[in-house]
């Protein structure tokens, strides 16, 4: 599904900043497994989110998704199997169109004639249902301007919009951290939810150690642009979060 191969990415190359910010990482992901992403501050997480979806082309090697080789095109051309959503939940909605607007846009992504007159009223009825299953009255707010929504709300129309379109990979950038506990953990339940019945290859940042280990099936942390390690099967089930946080202190005085 994701195969990342030495993925090389400097910034501010040949100044007294250069920053390795992605350092020979090579990553394989098969479609289905949902993998969360764990480190500090500045370890190389959104950057390298930011690689898979073409925010930059890398300074050496390269990025398969999907079976194409995508190292070197544009986002557009990548964006179409990708859903991304963003700690903010202001980045992944328009918020002077309704939600209705919104997703029709999403949902129509990839397809022959995109900028269709209007909503159908089937499609009308099919967000109705898909709102609806987040319990926050939306499906009866679909005439309001998104502006209007509260942050919980909006990241749940994000959610939405990010997979009606049934992308084949899906980055969640630290997707409920902005939120209220409650909001958060109704985002994460619905989350995990579509993720395993679209059987989803997802990637999920988060600083929550016990929600990197409650949810999906395999984490890894990076450290200074470099995967640190990567837990999967029994070794990931007997893991806590305080034994991870153990791991982490002890490869770091090495
Ligand atoms: N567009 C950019 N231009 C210059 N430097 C960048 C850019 N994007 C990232 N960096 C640098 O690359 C390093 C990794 O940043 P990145 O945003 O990937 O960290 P992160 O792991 O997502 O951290 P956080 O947990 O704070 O979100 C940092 O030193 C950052 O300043
Ligand atoms: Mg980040």
């Amino acid at each position: 599904m994701l195969e990342i191969k030495h993925a090389q990415k400097t910034f501010f190359r040949g100044t007294p900043n250069e920053r390795a910010a992605l350092n020979d990482l090579s990553l394989t992901l098969d479609g289905g497994e949902f993998l969360t992403v764990i480190g500090s501050n500045g370890a190389g997480k959104s950057t390298l989110f930011n690689a898979i979806t073409g925010g930059f082309i890398l300074d050496g090697g390269s990025i398969v998704l999907n079976g194409d080789d995508v190292t070197w095109l544009p986002p557009h051309r990548r964006a179409l199997v990708i859903g991304y959503i963003f700690q903010n939940p202001a980045r992944g909605t328009a918020p002077n169109m309704t939600i209705e607007e919104n997703l029709a846009l999403a949902y129509s992504r990839g397809k022959k004639w995109p900028l269709r007159k209007g909503v159908s009223k089937e499609d009308r009825s099919f967000f109705r249902e898909h709102l609806a299953r987040f319990e926050m009255g939306l499906e009866d707010r679909m005439k309001d301007t998104v502006g209007l929504l509260s942050g919980g709300q909006r990241q749940a129309l994000a959610m939405l919009m990010s997979t009606i379109a049934r992308p084949r990979l899906l980055l969640l950038d630290e997707h409920t951290a902005a939120l209220d506990p409650a909001a958060a953990q109704k985002i994460m339940r619905i989350t995990d939810e579509i993720v395993k019945e679209q059987k989803l290859a997802t990637m999920m940042i988060t600083h929550n150690i016990r929600q990197a280990l409650d949810f999906g099936t395999r984490t890894i942390m990076l450290d200074d642009g470099k995967i640190a390690f990567d837990l999967r099967g029994e070794e990931r089930k007997n893991m806590t979060p305080s034994r991870l946080m153990e791991h982490y202190s002890h490869l770091r005085v090495m």
